[in-house]
């Protein structure tokens, strides 16, 4: 897996880091801790997790992947979204019901929009964020996470003067090496500027190509981390469609070394992009879905030649 040094730091990753959002919640305990090792056993090195993610299990089950290889990873975790609450009864169903509603995507749609699975905002001030931090560590069976972010701010709570404040006590007693925004454009545009963070997370669209945004606006070396670059706005349905109806495109592709449906071609070409527009850090991807990460870990093999053609045809094909 090829590796990538994060700038402004010391910090050293795969390029494709591993999302778990869903661990613990689409995904369950042995599901998940399976994902992860096949993740680790192929060279990936990020693991992405927060508080709310899994309905509150990801940290948890992380803990249990993290169990002799701490120091062969990093670990981002957040602070400022709590997970849905969840009954007594609904916890016990949970089994019962996951592969029923992992299989349906129109049930997983209906039970997002009746509000069950939607997080909680936690209003940011110091106290949320050191209990927070506390809190991870301990879920997590850890001493330190590498990196720890501001999960989903307001623009304006970014920078604001207690918050940075407690950010620095959390460094200053080694709970987190490097603090980080993991939000929306315009919350990570307030952390870029202002040069306290090291490392910005937010979504990377390629109709757009914010990356290039963030970088110039901040005053010095800063590192991103991009996620999102596959589903958000179903962009690869919509690739996957241009390419169905563009045979020409579909045998480029082909011919640059993007094999199998025109599904996962599609999927090869966002991340292949994705590698390209992120010079600065990981890629996320969620990679507990069958076969998903042996696909993403092919798209990592392209050199940065194919990679820059991959984003010229999807911004193209996209437009
Ligand atoms: N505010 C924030 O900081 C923030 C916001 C959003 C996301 N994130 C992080 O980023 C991670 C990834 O989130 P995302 O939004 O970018 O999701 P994603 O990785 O684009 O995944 C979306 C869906 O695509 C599927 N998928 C993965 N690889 C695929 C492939 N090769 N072909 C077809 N489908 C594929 C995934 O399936 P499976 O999971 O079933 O394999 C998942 O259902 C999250 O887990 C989280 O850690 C952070």
């Amino acid at each position: 897996m090829r590796q990538i040094e994060l700038p402004g730091t010391t910090l050293r990753s795969s390029i494709l880091g591993m999302g778990c959002a869903s661990l613990g919640s689409r995904y369950g305990t042995s599901t998940g801790l399976r994902a992860l090792e096949a993740a680790f056993d192929r060279g990936i090195t990020w693991y992405d997790v927060a508080p709310a993610y899994g309905a509150g299990e990801a940290e948890p089950i992380l803990a249990r992947f993290l169990k002799g290889k701490r120091d062969q990873v990093n670990i981002c975790t957040k602070a400022g979204l709590l997970p849905p609450h969840q009954g007594y009864a609904k916890r016990l169903l949970m089994p019962v019901a996951r592969p029923v509603v992992a299989k349906l995507k129109g049930l997983r749609s209906t039970i997002r929009q009746s509000g069950a699975t939607a997080n909680t905002r936690l209003p940011i001030t110091p106290q949320m964020i050191e209990t927070s931090i506390t809190r991870s560590l301990v879920r997590l069976g850890t001493d330190r996470v590498e990196i720890f972010a501001l999960h989903d701010p307001a623009p304006q709570d970014v920078n604001r003067d207690d918050v940075l404040r407690a950010l620095e006590r959390v460094i200053a007693r080694g709970q987190a090496r490097y603090i980080a925004v993991a939000g929306e454009l315009p919350a990570a545009l307030a952390g870029a500027a202002s040069g306290h963070f090291s490392l910005i997370q937010t979504a990377d669209d390629p109709a757009t190509d914010p990356l290039d945004n963030i970088l110039a606006t901040a005053p010095g070396p800063i590192a991103t981390v991009s996620h999102s670059v596959l589903g958000a706005g179903g962009v690869q349905a919509r690739l996957a469609a241009r390419l169905a109806g563009a045979p020409e495109w579909l045998t480029a592709a082909r011919a640059a070394g993007f094999d199998g449906t025109t599904e996962t071609v599609a999927a090869q070409l966002l991340l292949a992009r994705a590698f390209v527009a992120n010079g600065s850090g990981p890629v996320l991807a969620s990679m507990f879905g069958a076969g998903h990460l042996a696909i993403n870990i092919t798209a990592t093999r392209h050199n940065a030649v194919i990679g820059a053609a991959a984003r010229s045809l999807v911004r193209e094909a996209l437009a």
